[in-house]
């Protein structure tokens, strides 16, 4: 029997690459460069498997194919509103993400960015390349303190979890969260967490902010002006969720206006392009979408699409598929 084919959109890690070769007929892009709509129409027209990661929209274009071959998308990341579901679901596609894996490093990163900003590390590390620093003295670069403070998270689910871990049993926070699908009893215990029915309750009461709720849908611009004003002055937003969840030109004017402290990005509404006001801004910590980006974890994020794909071809339900 031919092996299914499998397009995979960009270059993933040496190991699991090798894993694809072994079992798949595989396309790789192994010079990296983002696949143009015909492209990703092409994948769709001629393999069983298209395998995009969060760079690439998967739009209902893309999917109208004649004929239309793919029957899995096996996403490469947990966040997929850069799929249609909707049109996927129609042309009778299985999406597939990778969760669990990544959780850990996404939450790390939300803490280096919590760290960074209020230590003003970025700001610190440019002052000495800069060949600015003229010694230590007691008022030199001043920063908040982050031991024993509120952590308001925005979704309570496994990286906002797996942060509240960290900075609870690590730095001492007292944790709040807001979900809409608030957890157990167990779970609010295990953390001694204060729970918020609306955003807008959670926003007053805590020093940080920090994302953890899909992009996309309702979710846009959850944080817009209004509610930036209803932050703490001194308070911090960190963003390792989706960038269409803040108001980009909301949140430049909050910080130029002294409304909120600082904040500590890793996702954008435009990326790769960056508000260029944020560029400016010393109290703004800018990181390029690296939440997951550990070897182990691409590895794991790459191994477990490879695990979806297998059960699909087998006949057997993938673990985790989305639609
Ligand atoms: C995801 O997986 O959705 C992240 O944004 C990238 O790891």
């Amino acid at each position: 029997m031919s092996k299914p084919k499998v397009v995979v959109t960009r270059r993933w890690p040496e190991a699991v690459e090798k894993v694809l070769r072994e079992l798949y007929d595989v396309q790789l892009n192994e010079d990296d460069v983002p696949m143009s709509t015909e492209q990703l129409q092409e994948a769709f027209r001629t393999a069983d498997a298209v395998c995009p990661t969060v760079s690439d929209r998967i739009t209902a274009e893309v999917m109208d194919v004649e004929p239309l071959k793919a029957r899995i998308i096996g996403n490469f990341g947990v966040g997929f509103n850069h799929i249609d579901l909707e049109a996927a679901k129609a042309k009778g596609l299985v999406v597939t993400n990778t969760p669990e894996v990544l959780t850990d490093c996404t939450a790390d990163l939300a803490m280096t960015l919590l760290l960074m900003a209020c230590r003003r590390a970025g700001e610190g590390e440019r002052h000495v390349r800069n060949g600015e620093w003229t010694g230590w003295r007691p008022t030199h670069m001043m920063g908040t303190k982050v031991t024993g403070k509120k952590l308001g998270l925005i979704g309570f689910g496994r990286i906002a979890r797996a942060m509240a871990h960290k900075a609870h049993f690590g730095f001492g926070m007292k944790i709040y969260y807001y979900d809409p699908y608030p957890p157990s009893e167990e779970v609010e215990n295990h953390f001694g967490a204060i729970r918020c029915d609306t955003v807008e309750e959670l926003l007053p009461q805590v020093d940080f902010v920090s994302l953890h709720c899909p992009g996309g849908g309702s979710n846009t611009h959850l944080l817009n002006a209004e509610r930036l004003r209803m932050m703490r002055r001194g308070a911090y937003l960190i963003n390792t969720a989706r960038g269409d969840v803040i108001d980009e030109a909301a949140l430049v004017d909050a910080l130029r206006e002294g409304i909120i402290a600082g904040a500590g990005l890793d996702v954008f509404e435009k990326e790769p392009q960056v508000h260029p006001e944020l560029l400016k801004m010393e109290n703004v910590v800018l990181l390029p979408h690296l939440g997951s980006a550990t070897v182990e974890t691409r590895v794991a994020m790459g191994m477990r699409v490879v695990e979806n794909l297998k059960a699909f071809f087998a006949g057997e339900p993938p673990r985790d598929r989305v639609v």
